[in-house]
């Protein structure tokens, strides 16, 4: 059986995550990769759900898009590394949509727990590492970019994905490493190696 483990990237926009998914793979020899996006086919769906004029979209759609992306990423991507021997690092998962579209938007967690457990054949992250930043950190750190349909969210939306966040973690507390996301990024990283490698 192959030792070969699929490890999530969680966290706000702007917590460092996609630096630290890349690093983090750089060191395991990985396939990174991402949701929504990791495939073609993902890729345009990504669009769809990131473009700001997007405004009339319901959050069922939104919720369902993010579920197909994810069907098409673990057949594509995440399954077929793991069979032949290689770690996968994503950044973000599953957690995302129950962060997001469950704490943020309000859809019912068991429906969307129910729709991403087909969508995933049931394949869950082996490990999720948590990036925590505060949500006035984050508001700082996304004044600098150009906003996506997301980003554009208002404070209330992302303290609401912050709780879920942390009530996800709290829930599932072995399966997930929680790192300060404020520290300094080679500080991050060491800590997310130091955890992870201890994990493997
Ligand atoms: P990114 O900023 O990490 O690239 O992710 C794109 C956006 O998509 C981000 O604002 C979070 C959001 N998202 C969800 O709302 N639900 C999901 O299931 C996923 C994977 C991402």
């Amino acid at each position: 059986m192959s030792n070969a483990r699929y490890i999530a990237f969680e966290g706000p926009e702007g917590c460092g995550k996609s630096t630290h998914a890349k690093r983090l793979a750089a060191r395991l020899d990985a396939v990174i990769t991402r949701e929504p996006g990791g495939t073609r086919i993902g890729t345009m769906l990504r669009e769809v759900l990131a473009n700001p004029d997007n405004t009339d979209m319901h959050a069922r759609t939104e919720a369902l898009l993010m579920a197909a992306d994810r069907a098409q990423h673990v057949e594509e991507v995440v399954m077929p590394a793991l069979t032949s021997g290689r770690h996968v690092v994503s950044d973000r998962s599953v957690y995302s949509t129950l962060a997001y579209q469950g704490y943020g938007r309000g859809l019912s967690l068991d429906s969307l727990r129910t729709v991403n457990d087909w969508a995933l054949g049931g394949r869950l992250p082996d490990l999720v590492v948590y990036m925590q930043v505060p949500s006035d950190v984050l508001a700082q750190r996304l004044a600098k970019r150009d906003l996506d349909r997301f980003e554009r969210e208002g404070e209330e939306f992302f303290q609401r994905v912050n709780a879920g966040f942390d009530a996800l973690m709290a829930a599932e507390h072995t399966r997930w490493i929680t790192i300060d996301g404020t520290l300094p990024k080679d500080d991050v990283e060491a800590l997310i190696w130091e955890r992870v490698s201890s994990r493997l």
